[in-house]
């Protein structure tokens, strides 16, 4: 299984190599398809000890959609976000940049990815890239704002 879910911006076959990164977000983006594939995933979640399955869907520059869903585990720490599958399941087939990212509960509300998922995003998406709330969509941006990111090293950053 691909784990793919073909929607109307979809435009490559899922696996193939995207085309370069920096796409602005669709303003059209039909985000109850997005929807749709996180509540299909969510239904897969491992979340025996929350019994709080998330299921997460994004959508790419190169218009697939991929997903993920958490997956807990029995010393709780190294429980994985749906976060987490989505941006495995982004390079898997194929890398690029996301446009789009839908979180939902087990009641299908859509939830806002927690600290560290914001920046594990971060690496994979643009901070205007819309993240849906229940009030809307919200820029990744405003979520996490003063992003951390590996750049040019301070005078106080690395060793040459
Ligand atoms: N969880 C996610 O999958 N993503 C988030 O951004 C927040 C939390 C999961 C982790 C855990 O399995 C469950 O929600 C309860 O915290």
């Amino acid at each position: 299984m691909s784990g793919t879910v073909s929607g109307r911006h979809a435009r490559e076959e899922p696996g193939r190599a995207p085309e370069a990164s920096g796409a602005t977000p669709p303003a059209d983006e039909d985000w109850a398809i997005l929807v749709a594939a996180a509540r299909t995933v969510r239904d897969r979640s491992y979340s025996p000890y929350s019994r709080y399955p998330v299921g997460a869907a994004a959508r790419t520059d190169s218009g697939r959609i991929v997903t993920g869903c958490n997956v807990e585990n029995a010393s709780f720490g190294p429980t994985l976000g749906a976060e987490c599958g989505v941006l495995s399941q982004l390079h898997a087939t194929g890398g690029g940049r996301i446009t789009a990212l839908v979180c939902v509960d087990a009641a299908d509300v859509p939830i806002l990815p927690c600290g560290r998922c914001r920046q594990l995003l971060v690496d994979h998406a643009d901070p205007e890239t819309p993240v849906l709330s229940p009030e809307g969509p919200i820029a990744l941006g405003e979520l996490l704002p003063h992003q951390w990111k590996l750049t040019e090293p301070t005078q106080h950053g690395r060793r040459a």
